[in-house]
């Protein structure tokens, strides 16, 4: 075997999570979000794994294609609808739906002719994250467009992105709630609102299609919480192995920049991960790590291919013992938290020289 840096997906866990979200919103329709590589966990093994979804979620026509190639033929929904219009045949083909939620979008869709298989969409709302989405007084006129489109059929609903449903308290999610309403002037029209922070922590917004990304992967999206406060599991942990470990002096300094000095003499270790493994560069020196299962810190910086750890406390510990980064025993939002980071872009960051294994149960 060589180089031990591994990701290992747990698909049990995977599917363990959907069942959380399936309690918390036992009405609504599910869209997993599953774009960016399922952040980072991998797209088909993880569409494979949420068979029980109704539809995923993607940022982009290469993402949607990556699955069919697959053999994947649930809906997929393109998050972000196209970027031009000469998608729109592969879309059609592929039997995709799309969000609109600009007028140049519109236009486009306004001007094709009508074909055996037409573009179900979603029309998108800004309530206020003031990203993507039409402005609220001109929801009315481009939900008429839409439904006129003679290319576009059904007509899915409206959606909306919440921008501050992490933090439980914070009065603007409301405020957004509110504001669909406002153009949702026929209540039989579906909305579809809730990320996985609305899907825990606001059952106002869960509508009738939600949309859960990082709860499925095991991770709260709520400020200061873990997964397993959620009754989450981990689906990536993050491994390694000692590769080396070396009696440091008193006064020693670890690494590049020396910005670590040994306060004794003292064993330290050496981890085959770094930031060409997607480990964040700026994870400071005291992160936690498991070796042997038991909690160490990193010292010094981060290099490329490896980081140092601090082996007092781990007689025991020798060339060749794992190492944990995040994952099971060691929750990613801690890392998150010491690296200045969130756990969707450490998911996303593991570089493709990580070998990633798949396990189920
Ligand atoms: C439109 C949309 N809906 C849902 C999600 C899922 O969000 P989360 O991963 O926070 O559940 C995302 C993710 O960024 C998104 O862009």
């Amino acid at each position: 075997m060589s180089r031990a840096a591994r990701a290992v997906i747990d698909l049990s866990a995977l599917r363990h999570n959907l069942q959380q979200v399936r309690r918390a919103a036992p009405q609504q329709q599910l869209i997993a979000v599953i774009k960016a590589d399922a952040y980072g966990h991998g797209i088909v093994a993880v569409a494979q794994a949420l068979a029980d979804a109704d539809v995923f979620g993607v940022a982009c026509l290469e993402e949607a294609l990556s699955l069919r190639a697959a053999g994947i033929d649930k809906s997929i929904l393109l998050l972000e609808g196209f970027f031009h219009a000469d998608e729109l045949p592969l879309i059609r083909h592929h039997k995709l739906q799309i969000v609109v939620h600009d007028e140049r979008q519109l236009d486009v869709l306004a001007s094709l002719s009508p074909q055996a298989c037409s573009i179900p969409a979603w029309l998108k709302v800004d309530t206020g994250m003031h990203r993507l989405g039409i402005s609220p007084q001109a929801v009315p006129a481009a939900w008429q467009r839409l439904a006129a489109c003679p290319a576009v059929a059904p007509l899915l609903g409206l959606m909306t992105h919440l921008a501050n449903a992490d933090d439980g308290d914070d009065g603007f999610t409301r405020k957004q709630l509110d504001c669909l309403a406002s153009v949702r002037t026929d209540r039989s029209i579906p909305v579809s609102i809730a990320n996985s922070a609305g899907i825990l922590a606001w059952p106002a917004s869960h509508g009738d299609v939600v949309r859960p990304g990082i709860m499925l992967y095991g991770v709260s999206p709520m400020l200061g919480e873990c997964g397993a406060q959620r009754n989450l599991r981990p689906v990536m942990t993050l491994y390694s192995e000692l590769i080396s470990i070396r009696q440091c002096k008193k006064g020693d300094a670890v690494g590049y920049g020396g910005s670590w000095v040994c306060p004794e003499d003292m064993p330290v270790g050496v981890v085959a991960m770094g930031y060409g493994d997607g480990y964040p560069r700026h994870a400071p020196s005291g992160t936690p790590l498991l070796v042997n299962g038991r909690r160490a810190a990193l010292i010094g910086r981060v290099s490329m291919d490896m980081i140092c750890v601090d082996l007092r406390g781990q007689p025991g510990a020798a060339v060749g013992d794992p190492v944990t980064l995040w994952g099971n025993g060691l929750p990613a939002e801690e890392i998150a938290v010491c690296a200045s980071t969130i756990a969707y872009a450490l998911f996303c960051g593991v570089t493709c020289r990580v070998k990633k294994e798949t396990i189920d149960g």
